[in-house]
């Protein structure tokens, strides 16, 4: 008998193929909402695989009610939505969706980038209010992207890949990461710095890490009061790595000039949350890799590893490689 799966979304019409061939498949037929959670616990009791999105929170308790799961197949590349250790614990695979996204996720990161220095969604939003009474010599005025300086927190695959935009600005580019990547400085044209100096230095600071122990509230309000007035603070990676309520602060205390956001501590942002009352806060609804072509790519990837990880020996994109 084949192996069976739940998929927590409605997901693309080629993966979802993919996966019938090779396994009795259920779904949360769903695409806007997310599979509750008292659904996810009744399928997770029998599944041999889950396949799901960073919405689902796979924690320990939930793990704990799956006799039968064998692997955990995310589709993002971010995988803080789920304990790792528990399902390493068990001996549950987690793998995840990498390279991908890389691109569309950069290029995003650089619309946000540019859309906050210009003002963009300020100015549309402005000219469509009525307000565009004439040409004035500093209306709707930014900040120039053009040799300015970037500094790129966590330099992994998709800070080369901004970094790799931003050199077509000739901006200076900084990065601080974990560990020093030394062989890539001279390729991309990019200098190590500590964090401090980074943030005391850069125009722009990117935030590309992972949600971790480590990078929660990474940047607070120690790290905002060092950067510059006129500084714009860029997060596309997760919420809880900048702390949203000091950031708030710094924003309305002109600490520094402006943000753009692409997640948040909780999603979706609450419509009554502080940020969304700030006219330089640019926020976007976690799109960071939706492209088209991007998103059938992910959960193509997320099947084949799925496919992969109940089928064959080596799983592709594993997560946990202590399992190995
Ligand atoms: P990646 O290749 O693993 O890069 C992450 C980088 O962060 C690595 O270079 C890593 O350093 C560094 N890092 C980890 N912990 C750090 C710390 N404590 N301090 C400094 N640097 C640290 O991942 P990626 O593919 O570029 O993706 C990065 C993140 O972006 C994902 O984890 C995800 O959360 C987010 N993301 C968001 C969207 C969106 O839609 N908004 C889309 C895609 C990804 P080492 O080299 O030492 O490992
Ligand atoms: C999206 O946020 C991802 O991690 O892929």
């Amino acid at each position: 008998m084949k192996p069976s799966i739940y998929v927590t979304r409605k997901i693309p019409d080629t993966a979802l193929q993919l996966l019938k061939e090779h396994f009795l498949v259920e779904m949360w037929e769903e695409e806007e909402t997310p599979v509750p959670r008292e659904v996810l616990i009744e399928k997770i009791q029998t599944v041999d695989g889950l396949y799901c999105l960073l919405t689902e929170q796979v924690d320990q308790g939930l793990l704990e009610l799956a006799p039968n799961l064998k692997v955990i197949s995310n589709m993002a590349v971010g995988y803080n939505n789920i304990d790792i250790k528990a399902a390493s614990n068990k001996g549950i695979m987690v793998t995840n969706t990498p390279g991908v996204l890389t691109e569309s996720t950069a290029d995003l990161t650089f619309a946000l980038l540019m859309a906050t220095a210009r003002r963009i969604p300020e100015a549309s939003e402005f000219l469509r209010q009525g307000q565009w009474k004439s040409w004035a010599p500093m209306m709707l005025t930014g900040q120039d992207i053009f040799g300015a300086t970037i500094g790129i927190v966590g330099m992994g695959r998709i800070g080369e890949a901004v970094a790799k935009r931003a050199r077509g600005f000739n901006m200076e580019i900084l990065y601080y990461n974990r560990s020093r990547k030394m062989e890539k400085e001279a390729e991309l044209g990019i200098s190590y710095v500590e964090l401090n100096e980074l943030l005391q230095r850069s125009d722009f600071v990117v935030i590309l890490t992972p949600y971790t122990n480590e990078t929660k509230n990474l940047i607070s309000k120690e790290e905002l009061l060092l950067m510059k007035d006129t500084a714009i603070l860029i997060n596309v990676a997760r919420g809880g790595i900048v702390n949203e309520a000091e950031l708030y602060e710094a924003l309305v205390q002109k600490k520094i000039w402006a943000a753009g956001l692409d997640v948040f501590e909780q999603e979706p942002l609450p419509m009554d949350h502080p940020l969304l009352t700030l006219p330089n806060v640019v926020t976007l609804p976690h799109i960071g890799s939706a492209s088209i072509k991007t998103r059938i790519k992910m959960a193509e990837l997320a099947a084949q590893n799925l496919i992969h990880a109940l089928t064959k020996d080596t799983p592709q994109n594993l997560v946990n490689k202590d399992l190995l």
